[in-house]
């Protein structure tokens, strides 16, 4: 695989698809059911409680487990998940411990010589021994990594994965490939290569949709052109659902009405955090995919729900939120949360943080900062307080990085059911 968005053949390497390729293995005919699934780590130091009947996951780029939120209220177990950042881990244990198998093992490191299954381990690239290289990987050194990963990561159905956002965001440079963190995908391609689940939920920022977009160049997906998606994408889709073994893994992408204003790409969607009840725009990619044909053909994009008028205001615990300091006008949608920097003045339409409000009906009309307990309520995590040990800048960012729960859950309940998992009531 050698993908360089700075060679000068780029353009015909995107053109015959094979400037990002990757490899399948072969299939090993693991169905989606957990059930059924051997494990090719370690039986001794497998989790006895863990039900044989909840769907399993992993977290990877973990954040403070937004992710790991919508998947457990789905009854679905998580089997690993993996942070570098020293705060945001201290913020997902809070957040789920004792819902991450054996906790004594939580803070499992990725050494060859470490003992049982990895839990909470903290670099990708150390769990995929790439070493931040996973683009540029000889042959030997790629099944050198897929046994690594094999050795320790225990059999799951569903790879989560909110890869780092930054080198696509409209806010960053968008450097891309370019950026060492761009690779990063790279690491989460080899976590499927190696493991195989049954699906994978991937989110990232908008802006990765025309990432390196030339209208001269078009992207080919199996032989088919994917009309408006930059070269960025269209390498990672070639990756992900490419048939031919010398480019992709062969992963199938949910067969849904084209038509439907969320479908952007073969297994990718533009989703807001407001389509499912959450007062916030917060528009995001998801990129969903299967193992099976079947399931993919199963999947139902999930039904929208728009928040209430009075909804913002609720979550921030006022009476009325303007979109101004005169009070013409409410304010129903609140700003996308963003992950931290300077905080603007209030008039700036990069503010963020904070909002004109009245107490009470008829108050007067003030600016308010939100505080953690609002940012946890816009992003549909339930009620908890700042773990200690994370500043409160720390934690708005750490919220500001993460995913919005309810969206999440949406999308992974159709996922888990098209797999075939059932999900109780709550
Ligand atoms: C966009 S955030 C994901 C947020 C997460 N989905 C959530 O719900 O909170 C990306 C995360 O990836 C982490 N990260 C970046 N590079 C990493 C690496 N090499 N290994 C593990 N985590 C990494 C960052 O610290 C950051 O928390």
């Amino acid at each position: 695989m050698a993908f360089k968005s700075k060679d000068p053949n780029s353009r015909s390497k995107i053109r015959n698809a094979r400037s990002c390729s990757w490899e399948s293995s072969e299939s090993t005919g693991f169905s989606d059911r957990v059930g059924e699934i051997p494990f090719h780590g370690r039986l001794d130091v497998f989790y006895s409680s863990m039900s044989q009947e909840k769907p399993t996951f992993i977290d990877l780029f973990a954040g403070i487990g937004g992710f790991h939120e919508a998947f457990h209220d789905l009854n679905a177990q998580c089997v690993m998940a993996c942070e570098r950042d020293k705060h945001a881990r201290l913020t997902y244990q809070a957040f789920h411990r004792g819902k991450v198998l054996e906790p004594q093992r939580f803070f499992s490191e990725c050494t060859d010589d470490a003992d049982g299954f990895w839990m909470f381990p903290t670099d990708i690239t150390k769990v995929t021994k790439t070493l931040g290289k996973a683009d540029k990987l000889s042959e030997e050194q790629k099944q050198d990594s897929v046994e690594h990963i094999k050795r320790r990561t225990q059999k799951f159905n569903v790879l989560c994965a909110g890869f780092p956002c930054q080198p696509f965001s409209h806010a960053g440079k968008r450097l891309g490939f370019d950026d060492s963190r761009g690779t990063l995908f790279y690491d989460v391609a080899m976590m499927l290569k190696a493991c195989e689940p049954g699906g994978f939920f991937l989110e990232n920022v908008r802006g990765l949709i025309r990432h390196r977009f030339d209208e001269d160049i078009p992207v080919l997906l199996n032989g088919q052109k994917v009309e408006g998606v930059g070269m960025t994408l269209g390498c990672i889709l070639n990756i992900l659902f490419s048939k031919n073994p010398e480019v992709g893994l062969g992963y199938y992408y949910p067969e849904v009405d084209k038509d439907d204003a969320r479908y952007v790409a073969p297994g990718v969607f533009l989703v807001k955090a407001s389509d499912h009840s959450l007062p916030q725009h917060r528009p995001r990619i998801f990129i969903i995919g299967f193992k099976s044909a079947a399931a993919a053909k199963r999947f139902k994009m999930p039904k929208t729900k728009r928040p209430s008028d009075k909804s913002l205001a609720k979550k921030l615990d006022v009476k009325n939120v303007y979109m101004d300091a005169l009070g013409k006008k409410h304010r129903t949608i609140g700003f996308t949360l963003r992950c931290g920097g300077k905080q603007s003045p209030i008039v700036s339409r990069q503010n963020w943080d904070s909002y004109y409000v009245a107490e009470e009906e008829g108050g007067e009309i003030e600016p308010k900062r939100i505080e953690w307990k609002h940012g946890l309520k816009l992003q549909g995590f339930k009620s908890r307080k700042l773990p200690s040990g994370v500043k409160l800048a720390q934690g708005m960012k750490q919220l500001g990085n993460s995913v919005a729960v309810p969206a999440i859950k949406a999308w992974g309940k159709e996922m888990l059911l098209a797999m075939g998992f059932e999900i109780p009531e709550p």
